[in-house]
C-alpha cells in the first residue's frame, strides 16, 4: 500500500511514524531529513494541487493524507477526489472551518455554540469606532484568513487595538486574510486542545492537550506555531469534557452538515475554560503542530484504521484508545523564531538515524542534511517526546536529556507543563 502524505514538519512526522506497518510504503511531500528515515521525500510543495494530483496519480497512491491547512483551504482533497484520488483530510467546503474565522464565529452564533462575543469588519473606521464603544481591554483582534497563527493580537487598550485594525484593514499586514477582521471579547480562563477524528457523523476525541504558544518562559514573548505540549491537560476534567462533548463537539458537526458542509478529518478544537464553562477559541481543520507528536505518541488504535473508518464515514465501527500515563514535547527553536532567524546551522546529539535515545523520540520539524549532517532548515525545528506515569515524570525525562543536543542559537522553553 503506498502512502502520501502532503507537508513537511513535525506533524506530518508524527503521523508517518504512527502509521508505519508492514506492507505500507511511504512517501512525503515536501518532508524533511528526519522524515526521510521512513519515507521518500519528493520536492513538490504543499500548495501545489496539481503537482500532488500528479505525483500521486503517476504512483498510484492508495492513499494521500493531507496534513497542512493551506493545501486544505484551497481544496486539495476535493482535486485528489476528482482525479479519482483516494484522500483525507476535510473538503475545502469544510476547511473554510479554519479558512475564515468570519465563517467560524458566524456559524457559532447561528448555532449556539458557546464562543467568545464579537462582530467582523471590513471598514476600519466602524472596526474602530466599534472597539471605542466596547472600551473594554484587553480586546482580541484576528485577521479573518490563514496567517500562519500570527493572526490574532490581543491589544491591551485602544491604542495598541487602533493600530492593529489598521495594520490590517488598511496596511494589508497580512495580506488578503487580513482583509476582514474579527473583534472579540477576551476570554479568561485555561486553554485546553482537543483533536478529533470525525466522519461528519460521528466523532471520537484524542486524548486532550495543552499548547505553549508564546516564544519564552512565563508565556512572554510573540505567539508562536507552539513551543512545547503536554497530554492529557490537567483542566480537562470529565465534567468539562461532558459539557464540551454536548455544547460545543457534537453541535458544531452537526452544524457543519448542516450547512452542506460535511467535515470528515481531524478537527481540533482550540477551547477556553471559563468560569461559565468551555468556549471556542479557534476551530482549526487538521491535527495540530505539535500537539498532533503527543496526541498520536498516547494513541493505541491503529491510526490507519481510524482514517479509513473517516474516509469510509464508518467511524462509528472503530473505538480510538489511547495508552496510559502522559507525554510532552519540548521545541527546539533557531534564535530569532517566530520572527527572522537563520538555518543551515550543524545540529550535534543526534544519531545517523536523526533520533537521540535519551529520549521517546526526536520528531523533526524543520530539518535538513549536508555532508551527511543533521543541519537546521526552520524556526521550529526539532522536538522532543517524552513519555512518563504522569506529567511530571515525563517533563524530567525530557529535561534531563534536553541539552545532549544544540545548534548555534538553538533555544526552547524550560517551563513546558508548568516551573519546575
Ligand atoms: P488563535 O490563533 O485563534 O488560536 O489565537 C492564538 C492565541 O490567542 C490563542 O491560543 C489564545 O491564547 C489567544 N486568544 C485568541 N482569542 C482569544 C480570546 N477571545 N480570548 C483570550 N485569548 C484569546
Ligand atoms: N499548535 C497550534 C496549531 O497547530 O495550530
Amino acid at each position: 500500500m503506498k502512502i502520501l502524505v502532503v507537508g513537511g514538519g513535525g506533524r506530518e512526522h508524527a503521523t508517518l511514524k504512527s502509521l508505519v506497518g508492514e506492507g505500507r510504503q511511504f512517501y512525503c511531500a515536501p518532508g524533511n531529513a528526519g522524515i526521510a528515515n521512513i519515507a521518500s521525500c519528493v520536492d513538490i510543495k504543499v500548495s501545489d494541487i496539481q503537482g500532488i494530483v500528479d505525483f500521486a496519480a503517476k504512483e498510484k497512491m492508495d492513499l494521500v493524507i493531507v496534513s497542512q491547512d493551506e493545501p486544505l483551504v484551497l481544496g486539495m482533497v476535493d482535486a485528489l477526489q476528482a482525479a479519482g484520488i483516494r484522500a483525507f483530510g476535510p473538503d475545502k467546503a469544510a476547511a473554510v472551518i479554519e479558512g475564515s474565522k468570519a465563517f467560524s464565529k458566524n456559524l457559532m452564533k447561528k448555532y449556539g455554540i458557546p464562543t467568545a462575543a464579537y462582530e467582523t469588519f471590513t471598514d476600519s473606521t466602524r472596526a474602530v469606532e466599534y472597539v471605542k464603544q466596547q472600551g473594554k481591554y484587553p480586546v482580541v483582534i484576528k485577521a479573518s484568513g490563514l496567517a500562519l497563527g500570527k493572526g490574532v493580537i490581543i491589544a491591551e487598550d485602544f491604542a495598541r487595538a487602533q493600530k492593529a485594525i489598521v495594520d490590517m484593514l488598511d496596511n494589508s499586514k497580512f495580506g488578503e486574510s487580513g482583509s476582514e477582521i474579527v473583534i472579540e471579547e477576551f476570554l479568561q480562563g485555561t486553554e485546553v486542545s482537543v483533536l478529533a477524528f470525525t466522519d461528519g457523523n460521528c466523532l471520537r476525541p484524542m486524548i486532550s492537550s495543552k499548547d505553549h504558544k508564546r516564544a519564552f518562559d512565563g508565556d512572554k514573548g510573540l505567539n508562536t506555531g507552539g513551543m512545547g505540549v503536554i497530554a492529557p491537560n490537567p483542566a480537562y476534567t470529565p465534567e468539562v469534557e461532558k459539557q464540551a462533548m454536548e455544547q460545543i463537539f457534537i453541535p458544531t458537526i452537526k452544524a457543519m452538515k448542516a450547512e452542506g458542509r460535511t467535515f470528515k478529518g481531524v478537527l481540533y478544537f482550540g477551547l477556553m475554560i471559563t468560569a461559565d464553562g468551555p468556549k471556542v477559541i479557534e476551530y482549526n481543520c487538521r491535527l495540530g503542530d505539535p500537539e498532533a507528536q503527543v496526541c498520536l505518541s498516547l494513541l493505541k488504535t491503529d491510526l490507519l484504521t481510524i482514517m479509513n473508518a473517516v474516509i469510509d464515514e464508518k467511524l462509528s465501527d472503530v473505538t480510538v484508545e489511547n495508552e496510559d500515563g502522559a507525554a510532552i514535547i519540548v521545541m527546539m527553536c533557531s534564535g530569532g523564531y517566530p520572527e527572522n532567524y537563520q538555518k543551515g546551522k550543524e545540529i550535534s546529539g543526534l544519531d545517523e538515524k536523526g533520533q537521540n535515545r535519551a529520549f521517546d523520540y526526536v520528531f523533526h520539524s524543520g530539518t535538513a542534511k549536508k555532508d551527511g549532517k543533521y543541519t537546521t532548515n526552520g524556526g521550529r525545528v526539532l522536538g522532543f517526546m517524552c513519555k512518563g506515569k504522569d506529567i511530571k515524570r515525563a517533563q524530567d525525562k525530557v529535561y534531563g536529556a534536553i541539552d545532549t543536543v544544540s545548534f548555534e542559537n538553538s533555544f526552547y522553553r524550560s517551563d513546558i507543563g508548568g516551573k519546575r
